[in-house]
């Protein structure tokens, strides 16, 4: 039986929004992928700044790394994408699943967004289809659907390693949310069984961890932990149960406080909208579009 490759994969932790980003490499080439890179955003000052990319630029200069992909798992809620940034930086060519378009022509409508605004991806030069395959070296990356948190959600299959971003967490965090405009936790469901599905040894590398009861922040886990450990998945829970469970949680969720800055970057393929005539970039919010658990504002007003 042929081994399955077993890349060098590295995780950059943001302490802000609790995501991770990685590197992931092959040891035999130094070819290299970085996949879901933040663009930092302070929110007061609406300053933006690339910290955290340049600490990964640095990472790949000193390892002597070629990057030739900067992925995207899904158009994220809670952080900008520096993919831009980094392929100025570095010449990798950008990639993302191809279902990014249902979530532009989604969002474009809550954003009012002009004819200008093109839904077809092109903000990417790569759009991926379930199943694709592409190389990293000599490893065989595969790309699987995993739609729920997001519509257009991708689980990248590097060697032996998964990179399922927002479908589980860390097996003492259960799953991600799947109630932003085009989440399903059906679907989310059907994700998740199709990762588990994989080999049990499988790294597992999640896009989110935010610590828990005093344990360090963590990233890395095994589909057989998953499987026995995760606490929203541990037991066989049946579809019915889990969407149960996923909807009366994410019922008690803010929504991300960058949600509404974050979508019209990152639908932009990471992005500001273009610059008005005195040279400064707008980000637009929508009133009233959208309702939270908040005490303060219920729905509808
Ligand atoms: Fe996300």
């Amino acid at each position: 039986m042929v081994k399955t490759a077993r890349p060098d994969v590295k995780g950059f932790y943001d302490e802000k929004t609790g995501s991770i980003q990685y590197v992931v490499s092959c040891p035999q080439t130094r070819k290299a992928a970085i996949i879901d890179p933040v663009w930092d955003f302070d929110e007061k000052a609406a300053r933006t700044c690339t910290s955290h990319a340049d600490e990964i630029l640095a990472h790949v200069a000193s390892a002597g790394l070629d990057v030739v992909w900067i992925l995207d798992t899904h158009p994220h809620a809670d952080h900008f994408s520096a993919a831009p940034y980094l392929k100025e930086k570095l010449g990798a060519s950008t990639a993302i699943g191809e279902k990014v378009v249902e979530v532009q022509k989604l969002w474009k409508k809550i954003y009012n967004l002009g004819d200008g605004f093109a839904t077809d991806g092109s903000q990417w030069d790569r759009l991926f289809k379930d199943g694709d395959t592409f190389k990293i070296g000599e490893l065989d990356a595969r790309v699987m659907f995993s739609p729920g948190h997001t519509l257009a959600s991708i689980t990248y299959v590097i060697g032996d390693a998964a990179f399922v971003h927002d479908t589980m967490m860390m097996p003492d965090s259960g799953t991600s949310r799947a109630d932003f405009p085009g989440g399903d936790a059906r679907a989310l469901y059907g994700s998740i069984q199709r990762i588990l599905a994989l080999p049990d040894d499988t790294r597992v590398f999640v896009g989110h961890d935010y610590g828990r009861d005093g344990r360090r922040p963590m990233w890395e886990s095994t589909v057989k932990q998953q499987r026995s450990a995760n606490i929203h998945l541990r037991g066989g829970t049946s579809e019915t149960e889990y969407v149960r469970l996923r909807e009366a949680r994410d019922a008690e969720l803010p929504l991300p406080h960058l949600m509404l800055a974050a979508l019209q970057v990152n639908i932009r393929g990471g992005l500001v909208p273009a610059p008005e005539g005195n040279d400064v970039s707008y980000l637009k919010i929508p009133l009233n579009q959208f309702a939270g658990p908040s005490d303060v504002c219920g729905e509808g007003t």
